[in-house]
């Protein structure tokens, strides 16, 4: 699948954001090995520390559905450069394929590929004694 397919995916769900409060609406589409594409947006709350961003969505749905290899992640927002992952939703990344490609991109197309060694090195040397 083309990169351009999953931005695609992620923009469109991107439309379901449920941001009242922050007025940001995000979407993110993860590909699986399998091929499948499992999405999610952002689900804010009164209380707002119980928001859940896209990224989280995403990644919790596919788990739900049983994928667990993953190959790439594209995130979506109307942002003026091209959105990033927040650090939590960085350490979900760590948990799951932690080297897959992760694309940041926003409505005007403009993309960034990262990888999440670059976003956040050493995500996981020393816990749990590993
Ligand atoms: N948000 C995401 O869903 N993903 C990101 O990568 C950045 C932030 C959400 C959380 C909150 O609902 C809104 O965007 C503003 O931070």
């Amino acid at each position: 699948m083309k990169i351009s397919s999953l931005i695609e995916q992620a923009r469109a769900v991107r439309e379901r954001a449920y941001a009242p409060y922050s007025r940001f609406a995000v979407g993110a589409a993860r590909l699986s090995k399998g091929g499948l594409v499992f999405t999610g947006c952002n689900v804010e709350n009164l209380s707002f520390g119980l928001t859940i961003c896209a990224e989280r969505n995403a990644i919790f749905t596919a788990i739900a559905a049983g994928e667990r290899e993953f190959e790439a992640i594209a995130i979506v927002a109307d942002s003026r450069s091209p959105v990033s992952p927040c650090g939590a939703c960085r350490q979900v990344l760590a948990e799951f394929a932690p080297s897959i490609a992760i694309c940041c991109a926003n409505l005007q197309g403009e993309t960034f590929e990262a990888s999440l060694r670059d976003l956040l090195p050493r995500a996981t040397e020393g816990i749990l004694g590993t």
